[in-house]
């Protein structure tokens, strides 16, 4: 693949910027396709997935398709044309927002949104196919969330959760996958679908309220504790594996 053609897939403007980032030396870590002199647009690079390289001294990493994690914080929303709160996506760098797909600018996308007040895992990719894989109720991806109530939580609610509870826009009761107890306001819940704010509306329908939710976990990906609010991280290529399989 040429250089600038690397650069362009990777985010980094368009192809003339992408030309003028290398023409100005600003781009480092091809030397050895390059020889003796510095690489140029047109230098062939054979690339890896995860091979790093820097840009303007900010280091970065090839990867043909983006798959990331990002510790959502409260006070986002998970939209490009936020209301009244900043987009989710304004956390991640400006690369990741410009990965063109199939020569337009799209960047990556979220696999299903989280509430402006909800924290946690949030998973981003610009794979279409993964995206909609992923997000489809057909593939049943369980989600796990943390949840803490105004109220204190009892078993009744718990067995009504996992037995099913009607919300008001559907006859058909939803259930939790799994529900658990985790202390007297909090609990664990998961889910299979991802209705309109479910969890919220589940919680509300036993006849508690949700005061503060947190997504911890989706498939066997589970968000590391050592990820800050507000980071990100690209997913290995196992966790990606292991996502795949779920679905
Ligand atoms: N359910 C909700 O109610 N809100 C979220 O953000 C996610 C699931």
């Amino acid at each position: 693949m040429r250089l600038d053609d690397l650069l362009f897939s990777q985010g980094f403007g368009t192809r003339r910027v992408c030309a003028g980032l290398i023409q100005q030396g600003f781009i480092k870590g091809f030397e050895q396709f390059a020889g003796a002199e510095p690489a140029q647009s047109a230098t062939e690079i054979i690339v890896t997935d995860g091979m790093p390289f820097s840009v303007q001294g900010k280091a970065w990493e090839y990867h043909e398709r983006a798959y990331l994690m990002l510790h959502k914080p409260a006070g986002y929303e998970c939209s490009h044309r936020p209301g009244a709160w900043p987009s989710a996506y304004s956390l991640l760098p400006a690369p990741l927002r410009q990965r063109p797909t199939k020569g337009v600018v799209q960047g990556v996308q979220a696999i299903g949104r989280l509430d402006q007040d909800t924290t946690g895992l949030l998973l981003l990719t610009d794979d279409g196919q993964f995206l909609h894989k992923m997000s489809s109720p057909k593939h049943h991806v369980p989600k796990v969330y943390q949840i803490t109530t105004d109220r204190e939580v009892d078993t009744k609610q718990i067995e009504k959760l996992l037995a099913g509870v009607v919300l008001n826009d559907d006859p058909k009761p939803v259930k939790a996958a799994a529900a658990e107890q985790t202390g007297e306001k909090t609990l664990d819940m998961t889910l299979t679908e991802g209705k309109y704010h479910q969890v919220k509306r589940m919680i509300a329908a036993v006849g508690n309220h949700v005061v503060a939710l947190h997504r911890s976990q989706i498939g066997n990906l589970v968000l590391n504790e050592d990820l800050p609010s507000g980071q990100w991280r690209w997913l290995s290529a196992s966790e990606l594996e292991s996502l795949s399989k779920k679905c």
